[in-house]
């Protein structure tokens, strides 16, 4: 086989990163956009000793599966990589995805990987939103939108439909109007101009909160009267924010975020508990798809256990320990990033919440000098996973089982590899799709570890 080669393929199934899979003389073909079923006229593009990549001249026979992707971008911006297949199909591909994950690391382990639990919405389910900004060279339009896969060209989108119409509507509103307020666009190359990102955050409760990140120790008094426009505009947005960030750096926030105008949060309901939600802390991006999760650990805790002491590891602003608090003796949360606690203290006042100790610091040196014993502890790391040690130490901790929370089926099932190793027995993997039309799929893992001896 060589470069430019052009072959027909089947297509056989999907790859973890959603792309197609076929074979030519059993030869691995990766086909980006490509559905398992299609029947592709295919030019080889890149090859290695292992395998090679194609990219689709014709569709020959097109799969049962393909449709129409809604967004006309979808091809081009990258985030939506398996769009054009319809969702039922996609949760197959995803189950496919976790078992084909577990296969290669845990061949011989009897588990069984359950069918994903749809996400309640398959549009406008996004509630995190972070779009990089630039300036057109000659007429220095504000272009917003997001970079094509694996480089820094930006392309300019209207319509992003994952995200929220108002979403839309506010980046555009920043794009049409910044410039009468003498706010420039970024220049990467130059590292000149101003405002390099627009950020976001939005609830279910239909409340906004947008961040412009600029590139600038100071801000003057032009943002404050661009943030008062902002929010004549938009009934919805309930706090303006500026994020100083003049480094440097594909780092998209900085720590330091300055609230221009209205609240520095937004309110959001899980499971009748009150969240806020500000620019630095953590939150789940697909908030009716995060409810799921909460309330599948919180009933599986109810209907096995009585009053447990729970440990909640990489806990953001506590969100399973204050969901896990009524049916809990004790939570004890451990997170290191400082607004994300400071948040978390201020909503267990909120939520009149009295039994829940929030700690500031890394887990693993936590684990290392913790004392105590917990009959649950929720592991909810990301996408890089535990480390041995920290793993270890959970194992030290914990009397009953690890529930174990993840957005990375490689890293889960090596994690998962570990604790089988040091006596656990995984009961069940339950996937949930959190990240519509993407390959990305969470996970709870439930994990005995009563047997184990340290
Ligand atoms: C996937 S998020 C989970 C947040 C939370 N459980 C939730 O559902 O909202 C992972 C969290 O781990 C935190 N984190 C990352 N590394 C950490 C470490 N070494 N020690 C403690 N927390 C860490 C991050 O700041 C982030 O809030």
């Amino acid at each position: 086989m060589n470069i430019n080669d052009e072959l027909t393929l089947k297509v056989e199934k999907i790859s973890s990163e959603g792309k197609g899979i076929a074979r030519h003389n059993g030869f691995v073909i990766f086909i980006e956009n490509a559905c398992p079923e299609d029947l592709l006229k295919c030019k080889i593009i890149h090859l290695t000793k292992s395998f090679a990549e194609a990219e689709i001249l014709e569709i020959l026979e097109p799969s049962p599966h393909r449709i129409k992707p809604m967004c006309p971008m979808q091809k081009i911006c990258g985030s939506c990589q398996i769009q054009f297949i319809d969702y039922d199909y996609q949760i197959e591909l995803k189950k496919q995805i976790v078992e084909d994950t577990k296969k290669s690391i845990l061949p011989d382990y009897d588990l069984e990987v359950k069918i994903p639990v749809k996400s309640p919405e398959i549009q406008e389910f996004r509630h995190k939103v972070q779009v990089p900004v630039r300036e057109t060279k000659v007429s220095k339009r504000l272009l917003a939108g997001y970079f094509k896969p694996k480089s820094h060209e930006l392309i300019n989108i209207k319509y992003c439909p994952i995200q929220t119409e108002t979403s839309d509507k506010i980046i555009d509103f920043i794009r049409n109007e910044a410039k009468n307020f003498n706010i420039k666009g970024y220049d990467e190359d130059k590292h000149s101009g101003e405002l390099k990102h627009i950020v976001i955050r939005s609830s279910t409760l239909n409340q906004y909160l947008v961040t412009l990140v600029i590139n600038s120790k100071v801000f003057g008094e032009k943002y404050k009267k661009f943030a008062k426009a902002l929010m004549e505009n938009f009934d919805n947005v309930k706090g303006v924010c500026v994020n100083i960030n003049p480094k440097k750096t594909n780092v998209i926030l900085s720590e330091k975020t300055i609230c221009l105008e209205g609240t520095e949060y937004i309110e959001e309901k899980i499971l009748d508990k009150t969240f806020k939600i500000g620019t630095n802390t953590f939150f789940q991006v697909n908030p009716k798809s995060a409810e799921n999760i909460f309330r599948y650990v919180r009933d599986y805790i109810k209907n096995n256990f009585t009053s447990p002491l729970v440990l909640d590891a990489y806990a953001g602003v506590g969100a399973f320990g204050i969901i896990l608090s009524d049916i809990s003796k004790k939570v004890v949360s451990i997170e290191e990033n400082k607004s994300s606690v400071e948040l978390g203290k201020k909503l267990l006042k909120i939520n009149n919440i009295n039994n829940m100790e929030m700690h500031c610091e890394d887990a693993e040196k936590f684990f290392k000098k913790e004392k105590r014993q917990f009959d649950i502890t929720v592991l909810d790391p990301p996408r890089r996973g535990c480390s041995e040690k920290s793993l270890e130490n959970a194992l030290k901790l914990t009397t009953n089982k690890i529930i174990y929370v993840s957005c990375n089926p490689a890293t889960l099932f090596r994690d998962l590899k570990y604790l089988i190793k040091k006596g656990s027995k995984v009961e069940s993997v339950q996937p949930f799709d959190m990240f519509v039309h993407s390959y990305h799929i969470e996970n709870v893992a439930i994990i005995d570890v009563t047997d184990v001896k340290i």
